[in-house]
């Protein structure tokens, strides 16, 4: 059987929101290596007895992937869950390379991202006809390195759904910058630990985006989603409409 080691996106936090692909190699796993700091403890509750799980909230990519090797070239069965998408702000691709260096196979396997969950909750579409066709999932700068040509700036001008990730330390001047070309009224999700057991979101507008992320004292593990599409029921799709005829819908 070809050896590998599955990075497993986990979803945003409810246990049940796991694929079944997901489950069942937790189920089977001999080591989990878990982001701790955004993954909650009752998915790890699905290990099997005796698995050996192992936290990384605290360590280094040199030390969480020489785990990983370790471990896999003692035969173990090794999987590493990251929350939400693995292919989202989750260092995917450092680790693979590591991984791939050492000459060990690897698998991702796709889960619920965080953006997903909240508009889920709201009951919100964030493409509608004429209003926007388009998601941007972005973060407001920071400590990580942000190419120029995708400032917040150049981004709020397309005027479509947008979701920030990683950013309640700088959703002041987020906030400034977007009210330059979204209106003040503009719904915003804003979800914190969306589906944990403590988790919540709530709708407000973008004039009050800062002022509530101060008041709720939000620093982690919060999405934003700013879009002209919730709320909005004036457009309709073509794709449920009587007069529009496309293959599946002839008459
Ligand atoms: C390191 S990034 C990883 C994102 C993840 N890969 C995903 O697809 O959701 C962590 C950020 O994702 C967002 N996030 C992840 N889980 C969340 C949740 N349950 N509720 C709200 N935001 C969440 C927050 O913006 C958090 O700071």
């Amino acid at each position: 059987m070809d050896r590998k080691i599955s990075f497993i996106g986990v979803g945003p936090g409810d246990p049940d929101l796991l694929t079944i692909k997901a489950l069942k190699k937790i189920e089977s796993a001999d080591v989990i290596i878990w982001t701790d700091s955004l993954i909650p403890e009752k998915i790890i509750n699905f290990a099997q007895e005796g698995a050996e799980t192992i936290k990384t909230g605290s360590l280094t990519l040199e030390k969480i992937t020489s785990i990983m090797i370790e471990k896999f070239n003692e035969g173990k069965t090794v999987i590493r869950l990251q929350d939400g998408d693995p292919c989202l702000f989750g260092a995917l691709r450092e680790q693979i390379e590591i991984l791939t260096q050492n000459k060990i196979g690897i698998e991702v396997i796709p889960g619920v991202s965080a953006f997903q969950i909240a508009a889920a909750y709201n009951e919100a579409e964030l493409t509608i006809p004429n209003i926007t066709q388009t998601i941007i999932l972005t973060r407001a700068g920071g400590r990580t390195g942000m190419p120029e040509k995708e400032s917040l700036k150049d981004l709020a001008k397309h005027n479509s759904s947008l979701c920030l990730y990683l950013s309640a330390r700088h959703i002041k001047s987020s906030q400034e910058t977007l009210l330059e070309f979204y209106p003040p009224e503009t719904k915003v999700i804003v979800g914190y630990r969306v589906s944990w057991d403590d988790g919540w979101t709530s709708l407000i507008e973008l004039k009050d985006m800062a002022k509530f992320t101060l008041d709720k004292k939000l620093i982690r593990t919060t999405i934003y989603i700013i879009s002209p599409a919730i709320c909005n029921s004036t457009n309709r799709s073509n794709l449920y409409n009587p007069s529009y005829k496309h293959l599946f819908r002839n008459n």
